[in-house]
């Protein structure tokens, strides 16, 4: 079943190339998003993402393209807090919910309040015929086949893909989505899957000789910027859920608003530092890390390398595209460091696969 792999979680996350594919089979024809799931719903005027977890985080990173490319306004909510709050609802809303099992009992009783006040529901799921696939209006399903591994991987990066398409789509029939981000996003999306499958296998390696250098931290920091905050996000969740090491993740430019004073040889930051925009923000965010003695990995793209001890080059891809690669190295990071460890990867302590219970 790990199919010559050590642990599923392994297995999952270098099944990553044909997640994208299958997600984008059939989604992408004559240039052109195709997600007839959606034809039922209104454009929506204002979007409110409930999700858990790691699913959480991939709605964090869909809120960075929806409000940019589809000009959605858009909040991206914990179900544990939107149940329990008093949410105000508006004519044009809607809610997304965001779930790999479907059953993930706070995120099912977001799907009820919603209900209750009359807003559309539209669910993004991986199990078919899950809860929360069931009740809601519409679905999208993620396909990335079943994930075993308590620590979820593979299934963040078909949510990522679907709601990459779904800014698509939606931006296309606001008439906001044309021209060049558009064809650039579906000429490039294609060639994710092969140039994923080619580097994996050196992403491994790199974090492997890194999680052994590093290996006796006690806590980390996460930082990124823009879409890779919400990556730091992850990459600090999937460290703490199956290493057991203390991780924050952190808006970079939210460092020197208190964390920082944490920072010294004992505290390293793994940073997200690619060749984008914001790139020399987060490089001056660095220079206030080392100038307190803080160890620093970071993830950048060629030629384009703040001074780091560690820099981690991954190949280089078309805006957003470049977290489809960001994604496996704060996942392998957090594996082999786990591996390393001795600790139990596919089954990490006090976790389950399906937060059923509140
Ligand atoms: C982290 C992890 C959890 C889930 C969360 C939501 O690796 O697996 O944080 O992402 O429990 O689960 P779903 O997506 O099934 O609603």
């Amino acid at each position: 079943q790990k199919d010559g792999f050590k642990h599923f979680m392994l297995k999952e996350i270098f099944e990553q190339p044909k997640v994208i594919r299958d997600c984008l089979t059939g989604r992408i024809q004559k240039g052109r998003v195709v997600l007839p799931e959606l034809d039922a719903l209104n454009v929506p005027q204002r979007l409110t993402v409930v999700a858990c977890g790691t699913s959480y985080h991939a709605g964090l990173w869909a809120k960075y393209l929806l409000e940019s490319w589809a000009r959605i306004p858009v909040q991206v909510e914990i179900a544990s807090e939107f149940r329990y709050r008093d949410s105000v609802f508006l004519p044009g809303d809607l809610v997304l919910t965001i779930s790999q099992s479907g059953e993930t009992a706070d995120t099912l009783a977001a799907i009820r309040i919603a209900r209750e006040a009359g807003v559309p529901i539209l669910g993004l799921c991986n199990v078919v015929g899950s809860s929360i696939a069931r009740e809601s209006d519409a679905v999208v399903y993620t396909q990335a086949g079943p994930e075993i591994s308590v620590a979820s991987t593979k299934a963040m990066c078909s949510q990522m893909v679907l709601l990459l398409l779904m800014t698509l789509s939606w931006g296309v029939r606001k008439g906001v989505l044309q021209g060049e981000i558009l064809e650039r996003c579906l000429h490039d999306l294609p060639l994710l899957p092969d140039q994923l499958e080619a580097e994996l296998p050196t992403i491994r390696e790199k974090a492997k000789t890194l999680s052994q250098e590093y290996a006796d931290a006690r806590s980390f920091f996460f930082l990124g910027r823009g879409q890779n905050f919400p990556l730091a996000l992850e990459g600090a969740l999937k460290l703490k859920e199956i290493s057991y090491i203390h991780a924050e993740g952190y808006a970079a430019g939210e460092m020197k608003h208190g964390p920082i004073a944490l920072i010294d040889q004992h505290f390293p930051t793994f940073a997200m530092a690619l060749g984008d925009e914001l790139l020399q923000k987060v490089a001056s965010n660095l220079q206030e890390v080392q100038a307190r003695g803080g160890r620093i990995i970071a993830l950048v793209n060629p030629g384009a390398s703040p001074a780091v001890e560690n820099p981690w080059v991954l190949s280089d891809a078309w805006g957003p595209l470049k977290s489809f690669l960001v994604l496996p190295a704060v996942q392998l990071f957090a594996y082999e460091m786990a591996v390393y460890l001795g600790k139990d990867v596919d089954q990490p302590r006090n976790l389950a696969k399906s937060v059923t219970v509140e």
